[in-house]
Formats: C-alpha cells, sequence, structure tokens
C-alpha cells in the first residue's frame, strides 16, 4: 500500500518557488503572504528563493516592496530570498535567463536544484510557458525536482483541456503536473473526508436509503469588481461550479478510499465523477439556471447591475449564478438529487453541505403538533464560521407533546485553539514536498468538463433572456422552480 502522505515530514526541502505572472494580483495577496507564513513557522529551510517572473520590468528590491507587506505589522522572513526577471512567456531568451539564475541561486543558495515552477498567469500563457521551460530543459534538473503548479481554469472546455494536457505532458509526466483548486486547501473541504471517514456514526446513513437530497451553496456577496473582462469569458458555471463545487460534491460523495495516500483518494474523486449522469440537451432547461445581476441594493448601499460593471459588455450574456441539479447512477446515490448553486452578489456569503435526510416514515403524534418540525439535516459549513450543524426535532417544553427543530452545533474556532492555514499555505507545502492528494489530476479536470460542456454549449446556443435577479436577492425565480418542482426548497 502506498505510504499516506502524513506519514511523511512536512518540512519543504531546499527549492526555489518561481512564480510565473509575478506582478499580478494573487501573488501579491496569496501566495507570497503563504510563503512568508511558512517561513515564519519554520517549514521552509533557509535554502529557499523566490523568483517573480512578469512582463513589466522591474528590479529585485521592486519587486520585493511590491509583493511584501513592507509596512504590515509582521516582519518578512524571506527579504533577501526574492528575486525578479522581467521577461515575456513567449520568448525563448526569457527561460535562457531563468535556466541561468536558477543555477546562480543552486550555487549561491544551496537551493539544490529543486524547482515549482508556480503558473499564475492569464491560462492563455500557460501553454507557452510549458513550451519554454520545456525547451529551456527546466522540466527535468539533473539531481533535484521539477514541479509545475498550474492556476485554474484548466482548459475553457473538455477540448481546450485536453489540448493543454497534450502541450503539458510532452514536457512534464503527470507526477510533475500539480492543477489548483484552492478549495482543497481549505481545512474544512478536507474536514468533509475527517468526518467521514475517520467517524463510524455518519457513513452509515450516508447513502440513499437516508439522504433525501443534498445541497452544495457557494454564494457570494460580491460582484465581479475589477475582474470584468476576465470573468465575461467564464461565468459562474466555469468560474466556480466546474471545479470548486464539483470538487467538494466528489470528496463527499466518492466511496471510502483505502487510505489518504494521493492515489487512493483520487481514484475514488474521478469515480464517482465517473457516475455523475452527463446532462442531456432535452434535460437542460429542466436541470439547469443561469441568472444575471441588475443594479440592487438598498438607498445606502446600491450595487451596479453586472452588464454596469467595468470591462463587461453592456449586452453581456455571461451568467454569474448558476444552479444545477445532478444525479448520481450509482449503488449509493441512486434516486437522490443533489442541488448545486453558486452566485455573486447574493445577499449573504455562504459555502456549505447540506445533506438533508428522509422523513420518519411515522409520526407517532397529531400532525399540528409537529407544524415546525424540518427534515433532520447535517450541514457542514465550509466558511464563514467553519463547523458542522446537525438539525433534528426536540420536544417543546411543556403539557402537550410538540416537537420543533432544534440544532447542535460544531464550531471549529471554539473547539480548536489552532489556526487554520491558508489554502495556498497548505498547497504550497504539499507541491513543495511532492503530496499531490490535494492537486486534481488529468481526468479528474476533463470529467468535470464532460460534466458541465453540456449545459455551457446549451446556453450558448439558447438565445431567449438571460434570467436576471436583483443584487442582493437569492438568485432568479427560475431557480427556485428548478428545486421546487421537484418538491423541495433551498435552503436560505
Ligand atoms: C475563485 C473564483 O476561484 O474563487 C472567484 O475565480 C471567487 O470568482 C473565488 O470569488 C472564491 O474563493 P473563496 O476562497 O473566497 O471562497
Amino acid at each position: 500500500m502506498e505510504v499516506p502522505p502524513e506519514h511523511v515530514e512536512r518540512n519543504a526541502p531546499p527549492a526555489v518557488v518561481v512564480i510565473f505572472g509575478a506582478s499580478g494580483d494573487l501573488t501579491k495577496r496569496k501566495l507570497v503572504p503563504a510563503l512568508e507564513s511558512l517561513a515564519r513557522s519554520k517549514r521552509l529551510p533557509d535554502s529557499f528563493a523566490v523568483v517573480g517572473v512578469a512582463r513589466t520590468p522591474m528590479s529585485d528590491e521592486e519587486f520585493r516592496a511590491k509583493v511584501l507587506d513592507a509596512g504590515g505589522s509582521v516582519r518578512p522572513q524571506l527579504t533577501d530570498g526574492y528575486r525578479y526577471l522581467a521577461g515575456s512567456y513567449d520568448d525563448p531568451d526569457t527561460y535562457r535567463r531563468l535556466a541561468g539564475l536558477l543555477d546562480e541561486l543552486d550555487a549561491g543558495r544551496g537551493t539544490a536544484r529543486n524547482r515549482v515552477f508556480y503558473l499564475s498567469t492569464p491560462p492563455e500563457a500557460f501553454g507557452p510557458i510549458v513550451v519554454g521551460l520545456g525547451s529551456a530543459g527546466l522540466n527535468r534538473p539533473a539531481g533535484g525536482f521539477s514541479r509545475v503548479l498550474i492556476e485554474k481554469p484548466y482548459g475553457s472546455d473538455e477540448r481546450t483541456a485536453v489540448e493543454l494536457d497534450a502541450t503539458v505532458h510532452a514536457h512534464f509526466d503527470e507526477q510533475q503536473v500539480f492543477r489548483i483548486d484552492h478549495y482543497l486547501g481549505k481545512d474544512t473541504v478536507q474536514n468533509v473526508l475527517a468526518l467521514r471517514f475517520a467517524n463510524a456514526v455518519f457513513e452509515p446513513i450516508w447513502n440513499r436509503t437516508w439522504v433525501d437530497h443534498v445541497q452544495i451553496t457557494v454564494a457570494e456577496t460580491l460582484g465581479v469588481g475589477t475582474r470584468g473582462s476576465f470573468y465575461e469569458g467564464a461565468g459562474a458555471t466555469r468560474d466556480i461550479l466546474q471545479n470548486h463545487v464539483l470538487q467538494v460534491l466528489a470528496l463527499a460523495l466518492m466511496e471510502p478510499p483505502t487510505s489518504f495516500a494521493a492515489e487512493a483518494v483520487r481514484n475514488e474523486k474521478v469515480k464517482l465523477l465517473q457516475a455523475i449522469r452527463l446532462p442531456t440537451t432535452d434535460a437542460i432547461d429542466r436541470i439547469a439556471v443561469r441568472g444575471q445581476y441588475t443594479r440592487g441594493g438598498t438607498r445606502d448601499e446600491l450595487m451596479a447591475g453586472y452588464r454596469d460593471e467595468p470591462g463587461v459588455d453592456p449586452l453581456s450574456r455571461t451568467e454569474t449564478y448558476a444552479a444545477l441539479r445532478l444525479d448520481v447512477d450509482n449503488w449509493r446515490w441512486a434516486g437522490v438529487p443533489f442541488y448545486l448553486r453558486t452566485g455573486k452578489r447574493l445577499p449573504s456569503r455562504v459555502t456549505e453541505v447540506a445533506l438533508q435526510f428522509q422523513r420518519p416514515p411515522h409520526l407517532p403524534i397529531a400532525a399540528g403538533q409537529a407544524s415546525e418540525l424540518d427534515a433532520d439535516a447535517l450541514v457542514l459549513r465550509i466558511q464563514p464560521d467553519e463547523g458542522i450543524t446537525l438539525r433534528f426535532g426536540a420536544k417543546v417544553p411543556g403539557h402537550s407533546f410538540r416537537v420543533r427543530t432544534a440544532s447542535m452545533q460544531f464550531s471549529y474556532g471554539e473547539s480548536f485553539p489552532e489556526e487554520s492555514p491558508e489554502a495556498y499555505e497548505r498547497l504550497l507545502l504539499d507541491s513543495l514536498v511532492g503530496d499531490p492528494t490535494l492537486f486534481i489530476r488529468s481526468d479528474e479536470v476533463r470529467q468535470c468538463w464532460r460534466i458541465i460542456d453540456p449545459v455551457i454549449q446549451h446556453w450558448a446556443n439558447d438565445l431567449k433572456r438571460i434570467p436576471t435577479y436583483e443584487a442582493g436577492s437569492w438568485g432568479p425565480d427560475e431557480a427556485d422552480r428548478l428545486i421546487e418542482r421537484d418538491g423541495r426548497a433551498w435552503r436560505n
């Protein structure tokens, strides 16, 4: 049996992290703070360096000042380890100079020819960077390791994902490829595995006999902000459903793996994704709903409509909300519907997985005494207020026998004094120690596109008016109808 990754020492070896797209937002907001935090907690060795690569000309000092929160309260750790290289991604000279710089760092800082290349650029650059690295021999350093971390989106449909894979695999073995979905780096997402497989009480009821249906929600209050021009080509389905929601779904529904070793877990995820019934064209209008936010909010806090956001086409047909019902054709889940939804400019920020259980087969009390009793539910709260809630019926105090829904709460913050690492911190460390468990394998990414592609295709061909919802509301009315048609309702 493969050794589960937790048995391996989780400190990074000497290495260089090369960030492509280093002048972008993610580098400053997430990647550099994650590396700094790893350095502070002594998980990075002294023989460590970070190289930023981007088109904008900058000196090492300017790069350091740009990405480090210089005026902040925490003192940066890696200050003399930051280097910068300006160059265009399709110019072979960029990679020749990078190879020279990496040799210099190996000699001067002892970084041992170990390299992690983080692709945090617009997706058009992924292919050219991989080719550039391969052509300069940076994919196979003698005596060290070379790994490539690729941000989302990985393709924009199955065909383009397969094309990108062909380019990537021409230079890197699949074992060297770490496809990022930052949701997998969240402790609460990994806790889905702990809850299911480190306990005996939940798994026996985790199936069609006890579960009526499941809802997965990724609701955001923010609009598209300054990312309008990127978002126009994505939409909620590609941006969140295809990756974050399907990843959470796979962990929540897969069969128990024999260990938490990378391939054991990823094999089970793929099997589950393959059991999801692919939407057929004639079913899509029944099982999928899209929406776009219009102006909304209160007089004090007016929110612009999507079409008025910077970088957005005033006639845009991009969806900022998507809801989808999926079915899983296997023994565990046959007949149980899965309702997924995500949207921007919804009334609250919440990511959760809610299992709603069957009603009791017979209630031995008068119907009127149970009018405030909902079906039992187990809600895994991914963020914010990380925790788990069990909703169940309890007797209302008093002389009559009335029952009402009550809840039991587990709160991460109250139960554990330990801080959760940021998702990117966990993923960067995993890539440095070579643990691919929380990264998406090639076959997974393709299967996720296969599930989503028919829906996106259908909507692209459908010229009817795109349903709208007011900014600050729970999505278009059509989404309520999608679930109400099955005699169920969204959790609010
Ligand atoms: C990103 C999407 O992948 O995830 C964004 O591109 C979205 O549109 C973000 O806002 C949400 O991440 P989190 O961690 O804030 O839930």
